[in-house]
């Protein structure tokens, strides 16, 4: 079994398209992905193999903001080979991309508890004015220098999260 983590190509579009479907509920994550990368809104965007077919997926996306800044939205592994830490590996992966990027944050929307593993917290969210502060906003911080204030807006694709 060979395993890897690589940048999303074109060829990819129906198997994360699958993916996306089978690891949430409804296709709103799946729209989100799609539009974001349509509107070049996508920065980093990796997929996971095994054997060449792809197992998980994760994207980060522009955000506008005084800071260089992106969202990390969706993560998502095969239910088949969740609990494998292939999750981890794609979130590690992406941070990592991001920061030789010169990324100075990262946010995230909802699960603490998850996003908590990779140093992610509603702590150094606090400080930013963002319009999806109802929601649970998680940041990590990058960069000692960044911001710890001002005005984020997420990419317009987000809106249809309400
Ligand atoms: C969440 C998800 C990406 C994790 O990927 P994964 O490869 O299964 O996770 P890993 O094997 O890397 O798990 C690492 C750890 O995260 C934990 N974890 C997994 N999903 C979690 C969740 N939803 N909340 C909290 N912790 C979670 C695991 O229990 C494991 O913990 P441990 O280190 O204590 O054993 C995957 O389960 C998935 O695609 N879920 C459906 C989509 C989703 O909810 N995405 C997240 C929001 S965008």
């Amino acid at each position: 079994m060979t395993f890897g983590i690589r940048s999303y190509r074109e060829e990819d579009r129906n198997a994360v398209e699958e993916l996306l479907a089978l690891a949430f509920p409804t296709p709103t994550e799946s729209d989100l992905v799609g539009e974001l990368r349509q509107a070049g809104d996508a920065v980093i965007e990796l997929v996971a193999t095994i054997d060449g077919r792809v197992c998980g997926h994760v994207m980060l996306s522009r955000l506008n903001a005084p800071m260089h800044a992106l969202a990390l939205a969706p993560v998502s592994v095969h239910p088949a080979h969740q609990g494998k830490r292939i999750g981890d590996r794609l979130v590690h992966q992406a941070i990592d991309e991001a920061r030789g990027l010169g990324v100075q944050l990262l946010l995230a929307l909802g699960e603490p508890e998850y996003h908590g593993r990779f140093g992610f917290s509603q702590a150094d969210a606090s400080g930013y004015d963002c319009v999806y502060a109802a929601h649970t906003l998680l940041a990590l911080r990058l960069d000692p220098d960044c911001p710890r204030e001002g005005r984020i807006i997420y990419a317009a694709p987000f809106n249809a999260l309400g």
